[in-house]
């Protein structure tokens, strides 16, 4: 058996990825960016959160996968490589390694410890692909080694990750995925727009697992920054901004706080949040129109029968 070949850019980078942690800290509203939810404990808390009742994105995603598979695969073509961006367990690509029979497969995650167990499983699992896994934050930049694909690129970003970004972002986004994805093209899964009863519990769940996955983004950063966060001092808040169409994730302190670390202090009073994610969703046609802007021709999309869920074949 193969052992995966790793790569890790972002080891270089965590010097400029503390100083950023800092600074957001310090503005108001503080943020911190969603990418610290994504320890090995953060991974395991959000691996939680797909099982439970209220949080239907993954299960519904799967559902459409499982009922329209082969059409997504005809309309897809051949696929020289899978680029899985924010891999996190592989399990999603991993189940249409049947219906795309990649000749190489590339896990992208920010989480590379947790990448390097999931990717150690796969690369047993199904000796015939080429696996290769990329520690990197993909978020900002999209920085590739040119190498890493062989034959006809297909990109996969799955789960409504999109939505962690603002509907700004998210083109830019796109337009970089676009700019390698030439010749082949983008599968991405995208959570629509519903009313909030229906969404605010998906990210409020009654056990209180998405409170811990984002209480524990303070444990994160206590230990690459050196903060002194006290998970206890915080409350998790989440809400559903029409407007916007985004659910708002914060922590609110339940009362005043001072936070310490090597660079800087900040000062919370009692009530004050700290932004930790957006979650976008979206209407049909209005990805649809982001993702021409992107560049990309236009997209098939499948949906589950209640039109809760998006997949959308873009080709390059
Ligand atoms: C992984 C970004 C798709 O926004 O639904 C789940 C993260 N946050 N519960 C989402 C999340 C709270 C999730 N994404």
């Amino acid at each position: 058996m193969q052992t995966p070949r790793f790569l890790q850019r972002h080891l270089a980078d965590a010097q400029h990825e503390r100083d950023a942690a800092g600074a957001a800290l310090r503005e108001t509203p503080a943020r911190i960016a969603p990418k610290w939810f994504y320890d090995r404990l953060g991974s395991k808390l959000f691996e939680a959160i797909t099982e439970l009742p209220e949080y239907y994105p993954t299960r519904t995603e799967a559902a459409v996968f499982a009922q329209h598979g082969s059409a997504i695969a005809a309309a897809i073509g051949a696929v020289g490589t899978l680029v899985d961006l924010g891999a996190g367990n592989c399990a999603k690509a991993a189940r249409l390694f049947p219906l795309l029979e990649p000749r190489r497969y590339v896990a992208v995650d920010v989480s590379v410890e947790f990448l390097r167990e999931s990717l150690r499983r796969i690369a047993q699992e199904h000796p015939r692909i080429e696996t290769i896994g990329l520690g990197i934050d993909f978020s900002a930049t999209l920085d590739l080694p040119a190498e890493l694909i062989a034959g006809r690129p297909i990109f996969f970003y799955p789960g409504s990750s999109i939505g962690n970004f603002t509907p700004a972002e998210a083109l830019a986004f796109l337009q970089r995925v676009h700019e390698r994805a030439g010749g082949g093209g983008l599968l991405i899964g995208v959570d629509l727009h519903k009313p909030a009863a229906r969404l605010e519990p998906a990210y409020d769940d009654a056990l209180g697992v998405t409170a811990a996955f984002n209480l524990n983004a303070l444990r994160h950063l206590n230990a690459m920054i050196g903060t002194d966060f006290v998970p206890g001092d915080w409350r998790h808040v989440a809400r559903f901004d029409t407007e916007a169409s985004r659910i708002e994730m914060h922590l609110e302190a339940r009362h005043a706080v001072l936070v310490q670390w090597p660079q800087g202090r900040r000062a919370f009073r009692a009530g004050e949040r700290i932004l930790t994610e957006y979650s976008y969703k979206y209407r049909p046609e209005q990805f649809a129109a982001l993702l021409s802007e992107a560049g990309f021709s236009t997209p098939t999309c499948w949906t589950d029968p209640a039109g809760d869920f998006a997949v959308y074949w873009a080709p390059g």
